[in-house]
C-alpha cells in the first residue's frame, strides 16, 4: 500500500522535493531504507556506483522490479542501515528519505552513516520530523502509537534533525517544509544535506 498511499502527496510536491535534495548527489552512493524506489528517477548522472539498501523483503522485490524498469544501474542489498556493508570512510554520498522516523534505534544509524562517510562525504535527507509547534507537537505525542502501528513503525514525533547534529553531522542546507497532502501529524519536514562535523571522519 505505500506507493498508493503516497501517489498525491508524490504529486504535489514529494517528487520535486526528492529531486531537488538529490541533485547534489555524487560519487559512491548509498541510500538506506530505499523502499520501493521512488528517489530512482532523481539520481543525477554525478552519481558512479549507487547502492540501494532494503531489509524489507516486501519492499526489496518492489525496489528490484523498479530497478529492472528503470535507466539507471544500481544494486540492491538487504542490508539495514544499522550495520551497512561498507568501509569506514568508503562512501561519498548517502541518502535518507523518510527513514529515519521509521527505524527502532536512529542514533546507531547516524553512526553508521557518519562511520561510512568520506571526510567530505554528505548525507542528503528528506525526513518528517517533530513539529516547532508546541500545540502540534502535542497531537504528534498524543497519535504516535496508532500512527506507529497504522504507519509500520513510524514514529511521528522524532525530533531527527536534533539527532542528526547530536550525531555530528552539521546540517548545512535545510528546508523547512510541509508534507503536502499528507496527515497534519507527519507534515512538517527537513530536507537538506549535511556534512561531516570537524573532529569527526
Ligand atoms: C517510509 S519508508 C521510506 C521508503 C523510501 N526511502 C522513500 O523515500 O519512499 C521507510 C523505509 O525504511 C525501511 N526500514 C525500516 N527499518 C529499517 C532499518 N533498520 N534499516 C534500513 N531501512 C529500514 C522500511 O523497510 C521502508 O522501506
Amino acid at each position: 500500500m505505500y506507493d498508493p498511499f503516497l501517489w498525491v502527496a508524490e504529486r504535489v510536491g514529494g517528487r520535486d522535493l526528492r529531486s531537488t535534495v538529490l541533485t547534489c548527489a555524487r560519487g559512491r552512493t548509498v541510500e538506506i531504507g530505499a523502499g520501493t524506489g521512488l528517489n530512482l528517477p532523481h539520481y543525477p548522472d554525478t552519481v558512479e556506483d549507487l547502492v540501494l539498501a532494503e531489509p524489507d523483503p516486501s519492499m526489496r522485490s518492489r525496489l528490484d522490479k523498479a530497478v529492472k524498469r528503470g535507466s539507471r544501474s544500481a544494486r540492491v542489498v538487504s542490508a539495514p542501515a544499522e550495520r551497512l556493508p561498507f568501509d569506514d570512510a568508503s562512501v561519498d554520498t548517502v541518502v535518507s528519505t523518510f527513514v529515519l522516523c521509521t527505524v527502532d534505534e536512529p542514533e546507531t544509524v547516524l553512526r553508521e552513516i557518519v562511520r561510512v562517510l568520506r571526510p567530505d562525504g554528505q548525507l542528503l535527507f528528506v525526513e518528517h520530523v517533530r513539529a516547532e509547534s508546541p500545540l502540534l507537537a502535542r497531537w504528534q505525542d498524543r497519535l504516535a502509537q496508532p500512527w506507529r502501528r497504522f504507519a509500520r513503525g513510524c514514529r511521528c514525533n522524532r525530533a531527527t534533525a536534533h539527532l542528526m547534529a547530536a550525531a555530528g553531522l552539521t546540517l548545512d542546507t535545510v528546508d523547512k517544509g510541509s508534507w503536502r497532502a499528507m496527515p497534519p501529524i507527519v507534515r512538517p519536514l527537513v530536507a537538506g544535506r549535511a556534512h561531516l562535523a570537524v573532529g569527526h571522519g
